[in-house]
């Protein structure tokens, strides 16, 4: 079956259950056992939850008089798996306000992901606390979310500490693998892969998203090619060499360790590609300088009736950068606002505008930022202003800066950036001037004007 017709499917079956919750619901309320029936109302809620509904499962809710201890939990758990982290945590704390109710092991875990995903160690923290006082038998998930939920929030120790107290006999395929992601997202890769060593001692069979975990942090160390054989036998023995997302992820990080003709390989032995596989094929060939390689690629998946998103363009539009394909370039750059209807992001825009500098092509460059719909960010500013100095364009960056001055008088870093841009260039009468208008203007700041002298003289 074609990734499409799989994604088709899962839309439909998600389609299929919602309608078939509205259905139900219909019933139930013609019969009158919802709201009446805790029970029904707590399956409606989770059948609302589970197709995406978050609304109507709220709506439910909200219907219900005097809601249960589990019907509260289920709207935790329904928020927080929904990407509501703030709701549930809302939802909780009415909870225990309007029901005097207390968030049992199931909503534990989901909280701690909701802080997880909120990144809040200090509720996170709390919960903790919570859960030692009262949640009898802290049960793997629960420690398994505790895990995770400190290693999002960049509290390595905290994380190692719980992983430590659950025993080596009890740990899980998603314990270890939590364990393995706080150490590889909060700079530690090569712990990642210890602990990855220790769960393959302990027996545990490894699964996709360990896997995944493991060459995300290979993928960190990329100066280690011996390590990407490594990962890729283990691949091979647990059968997960066919397996799709672990093939991009191969393929993307053997392109980050420059072994783009690996990645080749690998890209052409797959049996289901997906566009994430054409946009780290594309990436691997980009980032190794292969521009017209990269081209040809995007062209076969053309023909192959992909669909191109924003950020498979991303990836060619670097490729040309990398590679000076100005012309080809500008042409994807115009299909896919022309043919694709793509809305720029401003990381396009940036992409040309940086493209079109390497290339010397700065006149272009500045008329292209001219006629940008959108405001262009700083960081464009930035590279266009630094692309006239780098080639010695003082009359051109004159014009950039007077249209960025022009366009946001006020704005304090645009002078420091013409300063240092004018100084780089020696023409120090223009700096003085610049300085005497931003001192006029800025009468008050003092500091600022003396924090860029600074700046000015330490080049
Ligand atoms: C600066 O760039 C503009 C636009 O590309 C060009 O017309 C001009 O000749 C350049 N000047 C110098 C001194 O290179």
């Amino acid at each position: 079956m074609s990734a499409t017709a799989l994604r088709t499917g899962a839309a439909i079956l998600r389609a299929l259950s919602a309608a078939s919750a509205t259905c139900l619901h219909a019933h139930a309320l013609k019969l009158s056992v919802v709201p009446s029936c805790l029970h029904c109302c707590s399956a409606l809620l989770k059948s609302y939850a589970a197709s995406g509904r978050i609304a109507a499962a709220r709506q439910l809710f909200d219907e219900i008089p005097r809601p249960d201890i589990p019907l509260w939990n289920a709207l935790v758990s329904a928020y927080a798996r929904s990407g509501h982290p703030r709701h549930a945590l809302a939802a909780a704390s009415a909870m225990a306000r309007d029901a005097g109710a207390r968030p049992d092991g199931i909503s534990v875990t989901s909280l701690l992901s909701a802080c997880a995903q909120l990144r809040s160690s200090v509720h996170g923290r709390e919960l903790h606390g919570y859960a030692v006082r009262n949640v009898v038998d802290l049960d793997l998930p629960v420690l398994s979310a505790l895990v995770n939920m400190y290693g999002r929030c960049r509290r390595l120790k905290d994380a190692r500490m719980v992983f430590t107290g659950m025993g080596v006999g009890m740990r899980t395929a998603v314990s270890w693998t939590s364990m393995i992601n706080a150490c590889s997202e909060n700079g530690r890769p090569t712990e990642a892969l210890e602990v990855f060593e220790e769960m393959r001692n302990s027996g545990v069979k490894v699964d996709e998203v360990t896997l995944l975990a493991v060459i995300s942090a290979c993928t960190k160390l990329d100066c280690m090619s011996s390590l990407g054989d490594w990962v890729e036998q283990c691949a091979l023995e647990n059968g997960f060499l066919q397996n799709t997302r672990i093939a991009n992820a191969l393929i993307h990080m053997h392109g980050k360790m420059g072994r783009v003709r690996r990645s080749c390989e690998i890209f052409d032995l797959m049996g289901l590609r997906t566009v994430v596989s054409w946009t780290a094929m594309i990436q691997a060939l980009a980032m190794n300088g292969h521009g017209v390689a990269a081209l040809v690629r995007f062209a076969q998946m053309l023909r192959e009736g992909f669909q191109p998103d924003e950020v498979i363009f991303l990836s060619v539009l670097n490729a040309c950068g990398h590679s000076s394909l100005v012309n080809e370039g500008c042409q994807l750059f115009k299909s896919m606002v022309g043919e694709y209807s793509i809305t720029p992001w401003m990381e396009h825009y940036g992409s040309m505008v940086d493209m079109l500098c390497k290339a010397g092509a700065l006149g272009e460059a500045f008329a292209f930022v001219l006629a940008m719909p959108v405001k262009p960010d700083h960081m464009i500013w930035r590279v266009l202003a630094g692309a006239c100095r780098d080639h010695g364009n003082a009359s051109l960056a004159r014009k950039v800066m007077d249209h960025v001055i022009g366009m946001e008088p006020h704005h304090e870093g645009n002078y420091v950036l013409a300063s240092n841009l004018y100084a780089a260039d020696e023409d120090w009468r223009r700096v003085v001037d610049i300085r005497l208008d931003m001192g006029a203007r800025k009468g008050t700041s003092r500091g600022a004007i003396a924090a860029s002298y600074v700046e000015v003289n330490g080049d």
